[in-house]
């Protein structure tokens, strides 16, 4: 996610901004700026690279002792990161600064709409249009700053928080919020603003942090006026006094980046189909996939090439395509296909899937797919990665930062974009019925709500946790959609907990592992309503009737299973192509928990990096 910091008060702004930035670097960025009003004028140093880099920039182009500043840091969602890109981005005029964290999906259209009254854009980025929105608004209504964002925010779609000021009047900044957070620190005769508190919570532990849809004012000696963006009405401002310390900030409050991410799931998921995915009106809008439509349907079959935790959604993607477009899939590991002299044919669509997108398998497998004319897709977290560079054409999850080494918030969201593109291909080639299609989409729009619920869970598979930390295997078992899903709970386990545990189609038990199980063999068994379900319970029998101690990953309400199995964890029902999203989450946090107990290095596990960029 982006990080915003911006201060007006009675001290030098620069500093106190420059080590805000640092606070938020581990947010994850790949660009820096600052805009600081001098007393004279507005000076703006920005450069994609680190926060040291912009340092080095300031010291050579701006000298400011000015007491009013905003700071950003960028992790790219519009346009790759360069030093145009990079916030803060000034209005036309010159007058007006804003930095931003969000996406505003219909900022082509407010582009076009500009540019016809004149507007000329520098950058690619959807921040550069909303600046101008701004000022046409203040221009043509004669507004002051306050109103003209007000009116300019009732126009746009999307999720931001923001801090904008105008060199004309250097006595207020106004910032506004909706999806993304922002909080005001209330110091003496000074404001401090920031995405969190840490670069504020040395000067003051007493904040104030908007909820969305609201906007304020802050001027010096004044009290913090916040209205509700769209009807302009007074709220209240809750002042709190912080009581976390740096480090519980930075994670949020939680434990470790992994809890974190794991409960930034629904956002997360919601990010990602946020301007793509219309279930009321049946749409589904991917660029790279509209661009591309040729390509995708005169496919003979899709190569998946990825590893790790991005393998496992590439195998829920062989289901999902295979079941609703009828395309085949061939799910590989990089690492392997790189190598064993693949037969490519030109009209194979490679898809390469990769959190980092630096993963040097992945990425040497695409090298090798496109030597061969291959149309390669990439389906990356990181804007402008080198993945995201190398692949014809692609689509980004937008899961934000991913700090844990164990991949959470990635696997889900690369479900979700590989969901959108298998329907959106399954509607092109007519497989799916327009009724199917519909409550596919609607169904993937309540995903949020029912990861939510799935997260509800947590105290409850913590105390099961308890009770299996010590055992020195597990086995993990699900069928169709959930075998994915098997695979990717026992990484999960193995990785941060340093348990040894294997996943397996349930099936294959009788084909060896059943001779594994006894007392000290806790089997995870993914038992959901839809797909298999009275297979999946005979398989429980079997397991049962060898003495294996069972946790069940169950539809909510289930009642065979529960009666079978020494634990179950519910999950809401939903459609089965779409249950690997609400799956995983019991299996996440069985695994955080075990580590915990264990005292693992949960964000950090022993021999691992979060992106393996060599061999
Ligand atoms: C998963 O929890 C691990 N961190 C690892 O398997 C990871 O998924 C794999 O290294 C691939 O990384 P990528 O998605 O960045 O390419």
């Amino acid at each position: 996610m982006c990080g915003i910091v911006g201060y007006i008060g009675h001290r030098e702004a620069y500093p106190i901004i420059i080590e805000g930035l640092k606070r938020l670097e581990y947010r994850g960025y790949d660009s820096a700026g600052i805009a600081l009003f001098d007393g004279t004028d507005l000076k703006v140093s920005k450069t994609k690279g680190k926060v040291a880099e912009l340092e080095n920039r300031i010291k050579k182009e701006i000298t400011s002792n000015g007491s009013l500043g905003i700071g950003h840091t960028r992790w790219a969602t519009h346009g790759v990161p360069n030093d145009v890109n990079a916030h803060p981005h000034y209005s036309n005029s010159g007058d007006l600064v804003i930095i931003h964290n969000g996406i505003i999906e219909n900022y082509a259209s407010l582009r076009e709409e500009l540019q016809k009254r004149g507007y000329t854009f520098k950058s690619e980025t959807d921040t550069e249009v909303l600046i101008n929105l701004i000022e046409d608004v203040k221009i043509k209504e004669d507004v002051k700053l306050g109103q003209a964002v007000q009116i300019a925010l009732n126009q746009v779609v999307g999720a931001y928080s923001i801090a904008v000021f105008d060199k004309n009047k250097p006595d207020e900044i106004v910032i506004a919020r909706l999806g993304s957070p922002l909080a005001i620190g209330i110091g003496e005769d000074e404001f401090f603003i920031a995405s969190d508190a840490s670069p504020f919570i040395e000067y003051t532990k007493n904040a104030i942090y908007l909820e969305d849809e609201e906007m304020a004012i802050i001027r010096l000696n004044k009290e913090v006026k916040i209205r509700k963006i769209h009807d302009d009405s007074l709220v209240d401002p809750y002042v709190q006094e912080l009581q976390m310390n740096l480090e519980q900030i930075e994670k949020g409050g939680y434990d470790h980046f992994m809890l974190k991410e794991i409960y930034e799931q629904p956002s997360a998921i919601r990010d990602t189909y946020r301007g793509r995915l219309k279930a009321n009106q049946g749409i589904i809008k991917m660029s790279g996939v509209e661009d591309n439509m040729k390509k995708f349907l005169n496919a003979n079959r899709i190569i998946v090439v990825a590893c790790g935790t991005s393998w496992h959604a590439g195998l829920v993607s062989e289901y999902i395509f295979e079941d609703l477009a009828r395309i085949p899939v061939e799910v590989e590991y990089a690492s392997e296909f790189r190598y064993r002299n693949p037969v490519i044919h030109e009209n194979d669509v490679v898809i390469a899937i990769s959190q980092s997108g630096e993963t040097a398998d992945t990425l040497a497998a695409i090298k090798l797919a496109k030597s061969k004319g291959a149309f390669v897709f990439g389906v990356c977290n990181v804007v402008g990665s080198s993945i995201a560079r190398e692949t014809d054409a692609g689509a980004y999850t937008h899961a934000g930062p991913e700090i844990g080494v164990a991949s959470t918030k990635a696997f889900t969201t690369q479900i979700t974009v590989l969901t959108l593109i298998a329907l959106r291909l399954a509607r092109a080639k007519g497989t799916i019925s327009s009724s199917d299609f519909r409550l596919h989409l609607l169904e993937l729009e309540m995903i949020p709500d029912k990861v939510q619920k799935a997260l509800d869970s947590d105290a409850y598979v913590k105390t099961i946790a308890d009770i299996y930390k010590n055992v020195k295997n597990f086995l993990y078992l699900g069928r169709g959609y959930n075998f994915p899903v098997a695979l990717e709970g026992a990484l999960k386990l193995k990785e941060i907990s340093y348990i040894h545990a294997e996943g397996y189609p349930a099936a294959e038990m009788k084909h060896g592992p059943i001779a594994l199980i006894d007392d000290d063999m806790p089997i995870v068994v993914i038992a959901t309503k839809k797909g298999h379900y009275d297979k999946i319970v005979s398989n429980i029998q079997e397991i049962k009737s060898r003495n294996g101690r069972i946790i069940g990953i169950v539809t909510k309400g289930d009642k065979t299973v529960k009666e079978l199995a020494d634990h179950v964890i519910e999950v809401p029902e939903t459609i089965e192509s779409l249950t690997p999203l609400l799956t995983t989450i019991p299996l996440q946090l069985l695994s955080y928990h075990i580590a915990v107990m264990l005292g693992k290095n949960v964000d950090q596990p022993r021999n691992l990096a979060k992106s393996v960029t060599v061999e």
